[in-house]
């Protein structure tokens, strides 16, 4: 086959895209496929044109790329492409309007608040600890929890400084205090539970991207029936989204709570493919090797 990567692009995650889609053209070529990269800028609709591949894989991260935008234009010149389609997409990449679509269906998620980030120089929007997150970034970009005691030990107020301060549609939950956990699934198959345990507390970005910084448990040492849960919400947010090829899907669990304190929080339409995310050690985990999960997502995208 003759695939398009298209990766980078000017998100916030460019850099974390460069890696998945390097990682994943060099598995293409390794599998012989022929291979064209593609950074993605504002002539990619030409350049796709110009390559006329049999499919495009998808690896990039955030806005534009993971929101609609790619998929819609890539609609409409009649490409074949990897993961999720355009309202899948839409919908996934905005954290409030995923619970809009899947608290109804019973899967259980944070109550969120959008807020201004005007607001925030006189009051906290809910009690504290909460998180406060860009409602359509990814990768941690922008997230900062804030605790009794501040965050970054400044109350919100005039004076304070916060990640958040330059994005303009901010969502507030309620921080569930516990473990951190996630499940891939590829195809129809929830494949395993990881856990996520940062060296600094908090998974952020450079918790992400930095090795050593993270322990990966996978499978996650977890009662079973928080496992199988975890694994059935992932699946059905899956479905219930319409994704394509691969998700992976984020939870927070309050382990005092039991099966009651498992919260989803978002759904990854393009998750990472680096050499230290969590798609590819879960395919990992179910015997899939790093070439075999990119076949699989370009044999489900034909
Ligand atoms: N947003 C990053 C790439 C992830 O979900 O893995
Ligand atoms: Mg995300």
């Amino acid at each position: 086959l003759h695939v398009a990567v298209l990766m980078g692009g000017w998100s916030s995650e460019r850099e974390v895209s460069l890696t998945s889609g390097n990682g994943v053209a060099d598995a293409l070529e390794s599998l012989g496929h022929r291979v064209t990269r593609i950074d993605m800028d504002r002539h990619v609709a030409a350049r796709l044109a110009e390559a006329a591949p049999d499919v495009v894989f998808n690896a990039l991260h955030g806005c534009p790329g993971e929101d609609g935008t790619v998929q819609g234009m890539l609609d409409l010149m009649g490409l074949k492409y990897t993961h999720s389609g355009l309202a899948t997409s839409v919908i996934a990449i905005d954290k409030q309007l995923t619970k809009n679509e899947l608290v109804p269906h019973g899967i259980r998620m944070p109550t969120g608040l959008m807020v201004a980030s005007e607001s925030l120089h006189s009051a906290d929007p809910l009690p504290r600890p909460y998180v406060l997150k860009p409602v359509n970034e990814g990768s941690s970009v922008g997230v900062a929890i804030v605790t009794a005691e501040g965050n970054y030990g400044q109350p919100i107020g005039r004076d304070v400084v916060g990640p958040w301060q330059e994005f303009d549609n901010l969502l507030a939950e309620p921080f569930i205090k516990g473990r951190e956990l996630t499940v891939a699934v590829l195809g129809d198959r929830a494949l395993a539970v990881t856990e996520l345990k940062p060296k600094s507390g908090f998974y952020d970005y450079d918790s992400k991207y930095t090795d050593g910084l993270t322990v990966h448990i996978c499978p996650a040492q977890i009662p079973p029936e928080i496992a199988s849960s975890a694994m059935a919400m992932a699946l059905k947010a899956h479905h219930v989204l319409g994704c394509k090829g691969t998700s992976r899907s984020d939870f927070r669990w309050d382990d005092e709570l039991g099966e009651a304190g498992l919260f989803l929080l978002e759904v990854n339409t393009q998750p990472g493919m680096t050499p230290l995310s969590l798609v590819p050690e879960q395919a990992r985990h179910i015997g899939l090797s790093y070439a075999d999960l990119v076949q699989r997502i370009v044999e489900e995208a034909l």
